[in-house]
């Protein structure tokens, strides 16, 4: 007997359903012709049929050692590996054919999987990266790399990477409903409600399954729960991370920033002529503020969320210091401030309770408060809005100054910026410690 006869028995009995009768016939035929690449391929594929991917791998091994240039063989022995939990094994061969050709979308595709296998979790986010980018269809497989994608980022803090990814393509119509969970769940994580119950609801529209919604909505429920003491950190790092370039330009020629003007004017009335100031900039950014209040200051300290921020106001070489972090771990250290300024920052937060409280300890004896708000004219305390950037009431900052024991003046109606072309509606506040 020929090894094709005994391969062709051995198709029989795999369309047939009996793999074990397939796998004898293919260790004949590989038997009578060790050389067979369709035989080891065969007796590969009915190792993987039944769940035995090690095996599976060594035989579809035979496979690329006979015909090394197939690029087929060294994905399904890759494919194999993987799916037996060998990452490291799959994850080698992968490298190698991609060191080869750059391009080849599968072998990409099973890398990513590796490597979030092994936990490796940056290099998966670059494999799914470069795909979402080469993958001309990127909805295939029901989404699974986009979906991929965005769970990972997700997981490693950076959400709003995971919107980019999906909105476009849930806009085209390209990914399951469960691609609506997903962006609800990202929106959550940013700490977005209107986002989040808009992505939940365009699930159900989309004809959701209601059981998967629920299970989903206890993680979307308990992250909305903190959603609105502000926006969540990763978010406004990687919002500002990605803005830095462009922000200076942007605010100042395009959107008419006018606070730190207004904040200087506002404070010159009321410092006598002082230049002595040591002022901390909460929330510093590029530095506009603090070029403004510099003239003012003996030491001038920033604190921002965003490392790329903070690049920029160094090159700038006008502050005595710089951190990246929350501004209240700018507020931690002891009550040395004569001025503490929060210009255009306190937008990103709900509740500022706390804020006013980490300030009034922060502040040395008669040290002022300047910051700005949105205005918010409804009787809550704050409203996350449209643009993602909160608006607080005049009582709100009423309550938190009083909780916090400063002395707020009457804030001031003021133009921030413009939003869309249009002026924002803002309040300007001094608060002073006792
Ligand atoms: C609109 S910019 C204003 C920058 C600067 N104050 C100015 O007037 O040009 C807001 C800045 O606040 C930072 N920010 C937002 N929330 C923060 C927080 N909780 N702690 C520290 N920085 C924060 C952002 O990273 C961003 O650089």
């Amino acid at each position: 007997m020929a090894d094709s006869t005994a391969l062709v028995e051995g198709h029989r009995c795999r369309e047939r359903g009996d793999g074990r009768a397939a796998a004898i016939w293919y260790q004949r035929a590989v038997g009578f012709a060790p050389g067979n690449v369709e035989a080891w391929v065969a007796l590969g594929d009915v190792a993987a049929d039944s769940g035995r991917n090690r095996l599976a791998a060594l035989h579809y091994r035979r496979a690329v050692r006979l015909e090394p240039a197939s690029s087929l063989w060294r994905r399904l022995q890759a494919a194999a590996w993987c799916r037996a939990g060998d990452a490291v094994a799959a994850a080698a061969l992968l490298q190698g054919l991609l060191g080869e050709r750059p391009d080849d979308i599968e072998a990409l595709r099973l890398l990513a999987d590796a490597w979030r296998q092994m936990g490796r979790n940056t290099e998966a986010l670059g494999c799914y990266r470069e795909l979402l980018g080469l993958d001309p269809d990127p909805g295939r497989d029901a989404g699974a790399v986009p979906l991929a994608f965005a769970e990972l980022a997700i997981g490693e803090g950076d959400p709003l990477a995971a919107i980019e990814a999906l909105e476009p393509l849930l806009a085209r119509r390209c990914l399951p409903a469960t691609a609506w969970l997903t962006l609800a769940r990202a929106w959550a994580a940013v700490g977005d409600t209107i986002k989040t119950r808009d992505a939940v609801t365009r699930y159900h529209r989309d004809g959701g399954d209601p059981a998967a919604a629920a299970a989903a909505g206890d993680a979307i429920a308990a992250v909305l729960a903190k959603a609105d003491s502000g926006l969540a950190p990763a978010y406004v790092r990687a919002l500002f991370d990605r803005y830095a370039d462009r922000f200076d330009h942007d605010l100042v020629g395009t959107l008419h920033y006018q606070v730190p003007a207004l904040l200087v004017g506002a404070l010159t009335t009321r410092l006598d002529g002082r230049r002595d100031l040591r002022v901390l900039d909460l929330g510093c950014g590029t530095g506009l503020a603090g070029a403004a209040v510099r003239p003012l200051a003996r030491v001038l300290s920033g604190i921002d969320l965003s490392p790329r921020m903070i690049d920029k106001a160094r090159q700038r070489a006008i502050y005595d210091a710089l951190a990246v972090g929350d501004l209240q771990e700018g507020l931690a250290g002891a009550a040395i401030w004569d001025l503490i300024l929060a210009a255009d920052v306190l937008v990103y937060l709900g509740d500022l309770t706390p804020v006013f409280a980490g300030v009034a300890r922060a502040l040395a004896p008669g040290g002022l408060f300047a910051g700005t708000v949105e205005r918010l004219d409804a009787a809550a305390g704050w409203q996350l809005g449209e643009s993602r950037r909160f608006a607080h009431s005049v009582a709100h900052l009423r309550q938190a100054a009083a909780a916090a024991g400063l002395d707020l003046a009457d804030p001031a109606p003021i133009v921030p910026r413009h939003d869309r072309g249009q002026p924002v509606s803002g309040w300007l506040f001094v608060a002073a410690a006792r």
